[in-house]
């Protein structure tokens, strides 16, 4: 989606504009623009495309003003154009506006403002609020210092939807002011200046000390000092968060693509997730949310509420919560999760994954449980991000920056974190022997070790992707878990080889989506559970009798001339195979779409986190 960058300080601010641009690319984008103070005058440049493009324009290598805003624009109201890209100015010039997220009111504020005889040039909800902003700048007769601000603040209140925004105006030149809700915007304390960004990775060059703004907040600074002010516009003091983030860790560090250096990462990741919260011998330790055996003895019910790839986590959540606390669970798609209904009360648990802590399905689910009397829980990436402010308890994976569309070392740093969590409730619980939680814990702890072995697949995993890259459909099946992991490894080819895929769970097949599978069709199978290994084998043997092609990812000694690859994994715990089995369905899909010369990292129509909607 949209991001925002915005520099003031010391320095000349369009190459670190320009810079923080490119840091924010992963996010998806279609235009991108920068605005800066030159001689006391907004200079906006802007353009449909690559930021790399902003380059070409003329006269941007003269830019030396040291106070600018820049953004890339994710096109929702208007298609991509120069003339839609932000930043957007009121009609006489006098401020500059970049904005993130929808606002919803849109049409009637560009009604109001025509009818007070402003003019729109482009077909933006953005393009209303310098408008506004200088509509209430007129209309106040007191000229002190904080006219600038309380026409911000005016126009703000006006504002249906969501919005992070930063705004510079002519007559303030050496002052800008940001404010958000419901939108990802974070200020970073810098050495020469202050940096904001819709995003942390995109500041981690720069600081890692950061002011991380509440809804309604106003930031106003100078090149040298930060003010924060509330919605009544009363001054208060603000802490400023230090983020633990290496810089390095939003860096490629010698891999071809994000994506490739993650899915290698898992190892490190999934040891960072585990950190202190889990010894052997001791009870897991949850100190930072501190849930009272009193009240998780009230539960009755616990909904795991996400998006995309956090959601198939949160499938594998619910067998461990289920099989190690005795609590039933329901996992749901937040997008639906909203508009259904569900049956919340006091004795309810909801527990929202969102690597980013900023997707808007999730955001509003989460609300919706708050106002119906359910204690909320965040499992998250990102420190201070929206969802964590939200919630009442937040437990963080901390598995490090995940800039590719694609996610993968969050999804296998969430279900470890989910795990480590079932574990917790279960010994306050006291409803699992704690033989068998000593047990998992071994296994818990063995999974970086064992993980390495999925990424050793990597050349086999390439020679398949080879075979099959040109193919239309292809097809995931899996029972159990293994179903779960089906559905992550055909989300994951869809996302980023623009192939059609389904997954099934294996029994399934033959109530229908069998009569798909023809001659050469290529059928990828997890199986890892034990217990339906059988049953899952004959359902593969229905397929390759209808002449599929056969990839298969398991921990069993299966021979390799029944099937057409075998791909071999570590066995572990059954609840703890999704982290195993996924890494060649991850592999694959990079591959695939290498193989096809796509974009990896930024896939089309694509973006890292969904703040609309
Ligand atoms: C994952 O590969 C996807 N890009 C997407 O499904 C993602 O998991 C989803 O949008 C949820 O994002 P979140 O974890 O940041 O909330």
């Amino acid at each position: 989606m949209c991001g925002i960058v915005g520099y003031i300080g010391k320095q000349t601010a369009c190459p670190i504009l320009i810079n923080g641009l490119t840091a924010l690319e992963y996010r998806g984008y279609d235009s991108a623009g920068i605005a800066s103070i030159e001689n006391n005058k907004i200079c906006v440049m802007k353009d449909k495309g690559r930021v790399s493009n902003l380059n070409n324009i003329k006269g941007i290598n003269k830019l030396d003003g040291t106070v600018g805003i820049a953004h890339t624009r994710w096109a929702t109201h208007g298609k991509p154009s120069k003339e839609n890209a932000h930043p957007h100015m009121d009609n006489s010039e006098t401020f500059a506006v970049v904005h993130n997220g929808i606002i919803e009111n849109y049409n009637e504020l560009r009604n109001f403002l025509t009818d007070n005889g402003y003019k729109f040039l482009s077909q933006t909800d953005t393009e209303v609020i310098p408008n506004l902003i200088h509509y209430h700048f007129s209309k106040d007769s007191y000229a002190d210092d904080n006219k600038f601000l309380r026409a911000v603040n005016q126009a703000t209140k006006d504002l249906k939807g969501s919005f992070a925004i930063e705004v510079l105006s002519n007559l303030y030149p050496d002052k800008m002011i940001v404010v958000r809700k419901d939108s990802p915007l974070v200020i970073g304390k810098g050495t020469t200046g202050y940096h904001i960004a819709s995003d942390i990775p995109a500041l981690l060059e720069y600081t890692r000390d950061f002011y991380l703004l509440n809804d309604y907040e106003f930031a106003v600074m100078d090149k040298d000092s930060i003010k924060f002010y509330n919605e009544n516009l009363v001054e208060h003091e603000k802490e400023i968060k230090n983020i633990e983030w290496d810089a390095s860790a939003a860096e490629k560090n010698g891999y071809e693509d994000y994506m490739l250096k993650e899915i290698f990462e898992q190892p490190i990741a999934i040891r960072e997730t585990i950190g202190s919260r889990l010894k052997l011998g001791e009870h897991c330790d949850f100190s930072d949310i501190e849930i009272s055996k009193e009240y998780l003895s009230t539960i009755n019910k616990i909904f795991i509420v996400a998006c995309g790839t956090a959601m198939h986590a949160g499938l594998t959540g619910k067998k461990f919560l289920e099989n190690l606390c005795k609590i039933p669970v329901e996992v749901d798609i937040a997008s639906e999760f909203r508009y259904r209904n569900p049956i919340i009360n006091e004795k309810t648990l909801c527990i929202f994954i969102s690597q980013s802590g900023e997707t808007a399905d999730t955001i509003a689910a989460l609300k919706l449980c708050k106002s119906k009397g359910a204690k909320t829980l965040a499992v998250s990436n990102v420190i201070g991000s929206s969802i964590t402010r939200e919630s009442d308890y937040t437990i963080y994976t901390h598995a490090g920056p995940e800039i590719a569309v694609a996610s993968t070392k969050a999804y296998t740093s969430q279900v470890v974190l989910l795990g480590i969590l079932a574990i917790y409730f279960a010994e306050i619980l006291e409803s699992t022997d704690s033989k068998v939680l000593e047990d998992l814990k071994k296994d818990i702890l063995d999974l970086p070790k064992k993980i390495e072995t999925s990424l050793a697949t990597t050349d086999e995993v390439k020679k398949f992707a080879k075979k099959i890259h040109k193919e239309k459909d292809v097809f995931f099946i899996g029972r159990g878990s293994d179903y779960n992991v089906a559905l992550e490894g055909s989300l994951k080819l869809k996302e980023i080889s623009y192939i059609h895929s389904e997954a099934y769970a294996s029994g399934e097949l033959k109530h229908g989506p069998i009569a798909l599978i023809e001659k050469g069709i290529t059928v990828i199978s997890i199986l890892t559970d034990e217990n339906l290994i059988e049953k899952s084998i004959s359902n593969i043997v229905e397929v390759i009798s209808r002449g599929a092609k056969t990839f298969i990812v398991t921990n069993q000694n299966l021979s390799n001339s029944d099937f057409d690859t075998v791909i071999k994994i570590e066995k572990t715990n059954p609840l703890l195979s999704p982290i195993l089995s996924v890494v060649p369905l991850q592999l694959l899909a990079y591959f695939i779409s290498k193989e096809k010369g796509l974009d990896v990292d930024k896939p089309r129509n694509l973006a890292k986190s969904v703040t609309v909607e």
